[in-house]
């Protein structure tokens, strides 16, 4: 719904390089547009940080912290393409990625295949991985910032986050630092690691890996571990209470799978996995069949052991020898 002229301001800003065409159902803060992209004809997702965040922030700070964003490179991650202000407004662009979200396949299938979880999750992970080692932590993982596309996930909005934090001027530091600490969405704190509500300024890429646990816990359960209560109760439950075992709600879980899970939501982040790598490789392990190289199943049925089929081939000549002596006997 178009309550303002933000979306006519920024066309009129931008009308030199982009055309804005029709906006996205608005899930944070901000406004998302599809647009082309007119030099290259190319579809484009701008992102419009709402006014009053933006009114907030040093456009300075938050186009350099992009910039730091940008560099991130990976088949899981969605590029980021340019940063900039039109007129008062701050935006983003990056590649329109024409596929659902993790959202909707959450809400479509509830509870989601093994196979498929344990793919999401090793390319998730892989995706944090990477960033991490690049320096940059998410703190915004959930369901809504990851996508498919041409089947493979991929995770939006890395490092804006951070960005808004670190142009906040220092009076509103503290405001914005509620907003995104505490997830922007929906002002929901479901997918929020324990340090990160509280907004610990010791924070670390381990608040990635909690929140990772909890998209994980959802695929396989259908449901995120706290929920359904108020925001603050959930802040509290994520602190403060167990969550409930998985094999409880979904017994055939394979353990490996639900061991990695439940450690990536341990309080504690020194209680987690370290690194997107080790839960990649636990998800791995968890849920194929392990053998010495660790490959894809496919690969695996490839490699099955020779026997098989030197057994098929011998019980074929014995029966076929077996035919022929009872023909030569008639
Ligand atoms: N590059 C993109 N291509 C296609 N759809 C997108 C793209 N970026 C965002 N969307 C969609 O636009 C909608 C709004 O996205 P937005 O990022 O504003 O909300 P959010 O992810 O819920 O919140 P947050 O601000 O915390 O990331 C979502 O439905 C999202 O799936
Ligand atoms: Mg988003």
């Amino acid at each position: 719904m178009l309550d303002d002229g933000l979306q006519a301001e920024v066309q009129a800003e931008l009308a030199e390089h982009y055309t804005l065409e029709r906006e996205l159902p608005r899930g944070g803060m901000s406004r998302v547009f599809v647009a082309t992209e007119k030099a290259l004809r190319r579809r484009v997702v701008i992102k419009v940080l709402a006014p009053e965040l933006a009114a907030s922030l040093s456009a300075e700070r938050f186009k350099r912290e992009i910039a730091l964003a940008a560099r991130l490179q990976h088949p899981h991650i969605v590029l980021l393409l340019s940063a900039g202000q039109a007129g008062v407004h701050l935006y983003y662009t990056m590649p329109f990625v024409d596929g659902e979200s993790l959202r909707q396949r959450i809400d479509r299938e509830r509870p989601m295949a093994f196979a498929d979880i344990a793919t999401i999750l090793e390319q998730v992970s892989g995706a944090l991985a990477y960033a991490h080692e690049e320096g940059i932590v998410h703190r915004d993982i959930k369901p809504e910032n990851v996508m498919f596309y041409h089947g493979q996930a991929v995770v939006l909005d890395f490092g804006i986050g951070k960005a808004l934090i670190s142009a906040s001027t220092t009076e509103m530091e503290a405001e914005i630092m509620r907003i995104t600490q505490v997830g922007m969405s929906l002002g929901t704190p479901t997918y929020v690691a324990p340090e990160q509500a509280a907004a610990d300024p010791a924070l670390d890429h381990r608040a990635d890996l909690y929140a990772l646990g909890v998209v994980a816990y959802e695929m396989i359960t259908g449901h995120p571990p706290f929920a359904g209560r108020s925001p603050q109760a959930v802040i509290e439950a994520h602190a403060k209470q167990l969550p409930e075992p998985i094999a409880s709600k979904r017994p055939d879980v394979p353990k490996h799978l639900a061991a990695i899970v439940m450690r990536s939501l341990a309080k504690r982040p020194a209680d987690r996995p370290a690194s997107g790598d080790e839960i990649a490789k636990a998800v791995s392990l968890s849920v194929r069949p392990r053998h010495s190289g660790g490959g894809p199943v496919v690969e695996k049925i490839a490699n099955a052991p020779l026997w098989i089929p030197w057994t098929i081939a011998g019980v074929m000549m014995v029966v076929a020898i077996a035919m022929g002596i009872l023909y030569a006997t008639r």
